[in-house]
């Protein structure tokens, strides 16, 4: 990697009148031999290549390998040339960053179009040059850094591209006995049980479908919460950025998210223009509307990563290790792709997100109850047929990034269970050790200076729905007695003419 900066040093004083050319000159010299190196391996590091002073500005060429790169040399320069010119009572006012090239070897096939921050791009015989945009204000904050680092990203990601997922078997249940084969969504709405509401992969339940739910949420709770000491907590559904920053998802949530907007004031007399056309039109006037609002973050998408903010910038005591918290106080968003499908693939769901913490040990091992309680679940009350595999983390499938999960330690296991209908597998559930990224992402510490793990699962109740009804049809004599007898009878309410 190569660096080529030429910026100026703006003076608060003529440097020219102050100071002899000599002078500068050894001055240079002294910091190309140390300060420019320092950091680097013998024979690397940054260099002044020329410089000249005209008045109040000093002009410097820096070239430099990645030991010591150009921005960090100029940010480095301009403290020491404010200490050599500081007995000339001169100071450095700040900088002007004329052009800033970074070279770099490239794959031929990876094409870059567009860089925040770049002007310019060149892609030729294996080589990529970046003609950066930058200011003083973005060297500091180590701008040209973080592009280092997404071009990086975008090597690893296109690495990914192509390969599929990963996904590595971890267990399959026995077979079981089917007792349908048609899609349970359209029966669902031929009953009358369930009808697609205004919004995109919305459904309005009605008594019977929301009654399993019900049945699901109270076996999970007598099953798996109580057994394990879990409380119930209520967290928010409406997600700032600030926390999608904290928990990774501001890398790449912004395809699937369902943006929330606040007006940009409260003030009637702002909106007056967009009510009094929605009077005169009966439209409403998404184009005046969208001038008149801010995004501040968006829809409950994850579950767990506003929860947070509750322990954000906390120390917690060992003794009160594991946690054991769960929330299901509400819905989750996604902008699903064109695959919307029935209760299987929503925008608007509802899921009961598990959350434990503690120390890595705890959490691995409460990983494992969780997956034996769950498979007394599936085997036992809900008698279904499913696997559970070895996943792409939900948490870096979420920011992009489909990396493998090299240890066993972090990652997700998925619940997959098959549609006889279609003859497809729908995950249904998961089981994630996130490892420290929450803790670390929202600065949460241990007491004991130990390292804080935590783990989350999500249970999707349409999910489960769909699964059940799936494999074991509409006729309740048919269905696992366990099940049965906790549903008791369904609620017909309504009728129509
Ligand atoms: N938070 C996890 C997810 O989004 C588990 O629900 O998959
Ligand atoms: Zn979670």
């Amino acid at each position: 990697m190569e660096f080529q900066l030429k910026a100026d040093l703006k003076c608060s004083g003529s440097v020219s009148e102050a100071v002899s050319s000599s002078e500068i000159a050894e001055f240079v010299k002294h910091c190309n031999a140390e300060l420019l190196k320092k950091g680097a391996p013998p024979g690397c590091g940054a260099e002044i290549e020329r410089w000249n002073v005209a008045g109040e500005k000093i002009g410097l060429k820096i070239v430099s390998d990645r030991f010591v790169r150009a921005h960090d040399a100029l940010l480095r320069l301009k403290n020491e040339f404010g200490k050599f010119l500081g007995p000339h009572r001169i100071g450095i006012r700040g900088m002007e960053i004329e052009d800033y090239e970074i070279a770099m070897e490239w794959e031929e096939g990876l094409k870059i179009k567009k860089l925040p921050f770049v002007r310019e791009i060149k892609q030729e015989e294996g080589m990529l040059k970046l003609f950066l945009d930058v200011d003083e204000f973005s060297l500091e904050k180590r701008i040209p850094d973080r592009i280092i680092r997404l071009l990086e990203d975008k090597k690893e990601a296109a690495r990914w591209k192509g390969k599929k997922e990963h996904w590595e078997l971890l267990f399959e249940s026995n077979k079981k006995l089917f007792y349908f084969d048609k899609d349970p969504t359209e029966e669902m709405m031929k009953r009358g049980w369930i009808k697609h509401a205004a919004g995109r992969g919305q459904w309005i339940y009605g008594p019977q479908l929301t009654k399993i739910f019900r049945t699901f949420e109270r076996i999970l709770l007598d099953e798996v919460c109580k057994p394990l000491g879990y409380e119930e907590m209520v967290f928010p559904k409406f997600v700032t950025w600030d926390v999608w920053k904290r928990s990774g998802h501001a890398k790449g949530i912004y395809p699937e998210a369902y943006y929330v907007c606040t007006p940009k004031t409260r003030d009637p007399e702002f909106w007056e223009e967009v009510m009094d056309y929605y009077k005169v039109t009966n439209e409403v006037p998404l184009d005046m509307i969208m001038e008149r609002i801010e995004p501040v973050g968006g829809m409950c998408y994850a579950q767990c990563p506003p929860f947070w903010v509750f322990l954000q910038g906390k120390t917690l005591p060992d003794e009160i290790l594991p946690i054991k918290i769960f929330d299901r106080s509400g819905t989750s968003h996604r902008y699903e792709s064109g695959g919307l499908h029935g209760i299987e693939r929503l925008d608007e769901f509802h899921r009961v997100e598990i959350v434990w913490i503690g120390t890595k040990e705890q959490v691995i091992e409460h990983s494992k109850l969780l997956q034996e309680k769950y498979r007394r679940i599936f085997d036992e009350i809900l008698d279904i047929e499913w696997r559970e595999a070895w996943v792409t983390p939900w948490f870096m499938a979420q920011e992009g990034k489909a990396g493998l999960a090299e240890l066993k330690e972090v990652g997700t296991i998925d619940y997959e269970a098959v549609l006889p209908y279609s003859g497809k597998w729908l995950e249904f559930q998961n089981v994630s050790v996130n490892g420290d990224k929450y803790p670390k992402g929202f600065s949460v510490k241990l007491q004991s200076g130990e390292e804080l793990w935590s783990g989350c699962s999500g249970v999707g109740l349409e999910r489960w729905a769909a699964v059940l009804l799936a494999q074991k049809g509409f006729d309740q004599d048919k269905w696992p007695a366990k099940f049965r007898s906790a549903v008791g009878k369904l609620p017909e309410i309504f009728r129509f003419l």
